[in-house]
C-alpha cells in the first residue's frame, strides 16, 4: 500500500508506533520498523541525551529500516535538556522525529537542516493547522479515544479526521482507537494517509514491558478507561485501577482547588514500577479505549501482516462488492 506517509518516511506499510513512556525502547521500535511500519523510541524515557544516544545506537544494531524518536514538550519545573536530546537525534542519524505537547517550532530549524522529517501529534484541527503553518512535514491526529493525552476538546476520530482532511494540505495519520485492518481502512476513508497506534503495540511480544501490563490490556474492555487530571487541564486517558479510583475521588473532593501535588502519589514517576515491575496498582498509566478490541499478544510482524491482509480483504472484497 502506497500513501503519502509511506512515501514521506520510506516505509512499507502506513502504520506508525507512537512514542510511549517506558514502552518505546529500542526493542519495540526495531520490531515495528523491521515489520515494515515505523517504530519510535521515546526520547524522554531516556533520562539524559547520552542515554538516548545509546538507545538509538542499540536500535540501529537491531534494524537498518527507518526509525523515529519521540520528543514530548510538556511544561515542567526543571525542563529536560532538549538541545542535548535534539543533538543525540541528529548525531544518531535518525531521520524522523515525532513531536508532541507544546509547539515544536523552536526545534524545527535544527531538525530540518539535518534532513529530519517532523510529524507533530495534535488533538485538534487548529493545532494541526498550526503545525502545518510552522513547517511540520506531517501530523498525527489524536482523537478523544486515544490512550494518553487526548486534549480538552473531546472530539472523537469519526469527526476529527474528516475535519482534519478538510483543512490540511500535509499528510496525516489517524491516531487513537486504532487496532486492526478495519481501523486502517476507516482511517483512509476518512482522509488520513495511515494510522498511528499506541495501546495495540504494548500488547505485542516485543514490547519490553511486564507481562501483567499486556495481560491487563487483553483483559480490559472498552469501558475500562477513565479520564484523569481534567481539572488541571492535563487530561489523560488511563486504565482504571485502585490508584485511579483514589485519584478521581480526590478530584471530586477538591474540585477547583485541586493541585498537582494532591495527586502526585498516583501519577508522578509511577511508570517504571508499572511497566517494568508489573506493579499494576502503583498508579495511573495511559491506555486507550481500543483495549476493548485487543485480545491477543502477537509479534509486531504478525500484527502488521494481519492488519495489512485484513485491510486488503476489506478494500478488494467487502467494500468492492458493495459498489
Ligand atoms: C502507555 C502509554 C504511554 C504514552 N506515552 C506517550 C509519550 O510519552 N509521548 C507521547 O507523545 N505520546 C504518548 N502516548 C500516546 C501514544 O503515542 C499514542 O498517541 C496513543 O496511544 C494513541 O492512542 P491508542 O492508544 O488508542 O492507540 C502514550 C500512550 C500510552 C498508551
Amino acid at each position: 500500500m502506497k500513501t503519502r506517509i509511506t512515501e514521506l518516511f520510506g516505509i512499507e506499510h502506513p502504520i506508525i508506533q507512537g512514542g510511549m513512556h517506558y514502552v518505546g525502547f529500542a526493542e519495540l521500535a526495531a520490531a515495528v520498523s523491521n515489520a515494515g511500519g515505523l517504530g519510535t523510541i521515546t526520547g524522554l524515557t531516556q533520562r539524559t541525551p547520552e542515554l538516548l544516544a545509546k538507545e538509538i545506537a542499540r536500535c540501529r544494531e537491531m534494524t537498518s529500516k527507518p526509525i523515529c524518536v519521540n520528543l514530548t514538550f510538556l511544561p515542567s519545573v526543571t525542563p529536560p535538556d532538549f538541545p542535548g536530546y535534539v543533538r543525540a537525534i541528529i548525531e544518531g542519524g535518525v531521520k524522523i522525529v515525532e513531536t508532541a505537547g507544546n509547539n515544536p517550532q523552536k526545534w524545527l530549524p535544527a531538525l530540518r537542516e539535518n534532513n529530519i522529517k517532523v510529524i507533530h501529534k495534535c488533538t485538534s484541527v487548529r493545532h494541526a493547522l498550526k503545525a502545518e503553518a510552522i513547517g511540520c512535514d506531517a501530523v498525527s491526529v489524536d482523537g478523544f479515544e486515544c490512550g494518553g493525552h487526548p486534549g480538552e476538546d473531546d472530539i472523537p476520530n469519526m469527526i476529527l479526521l474528516p475535519r482534519a482532511a478538510e483543512e490540511l494540505k500535509i499528510p496525516f495519520v489517524a491516531s487513537g482507537g486504532m487496532a486492526d485492518g478495519r481501523s486502517l481502512v476507516a482511517s483512509l476513508a476518512l482522509g488520513a494517509d495511515g494510522m498511528n497506534m499506541g495501546t495495540r503495540f504494548i500488547a505485542t511480544k516485543e514490547a519490553p514491558v511486564h507481562q501483567r501490563v499486556k495481560d491487563a490490556i487483553v483483559a480490559a474492555s472498552e469501558l475500562d478507561t477513565r479520564l484523569v487530571m481534567r481539572p488541571l487541564r492535563n487530561t489523560e486517558r488511563v486504565l482504571k485501577n485502585d490508584a485511579v479510583t483514589r485519584l478521581l475521588e480526590k478530584e471530586r473532593a477538591l474540585g477547583a482547588a485541586l493541585k498537582f501535588e494532591d495527586i502526585a502519589e498516583e501519577v508522578a514517576g509511577v511508570y517504571p514500577a508499572i511497566m517494568q515491575q508489573g506493579e499494576m496498582e502503583r498508579g495511573a498509566w495511559s491506555c486507550g479505549m481500543v483495549a476493548g478490541l485487543i485480545r491477543d499478544v502477537p509479534t509486531c510482524k504478525e500484527l502488521i501482516d494481519r492488519i495489512m491482509a485484513q485491510a486488503d480483504e476489506l478494500i478488494r472484497g467487502r467494500l468492492a462488492r458493495l459498489v
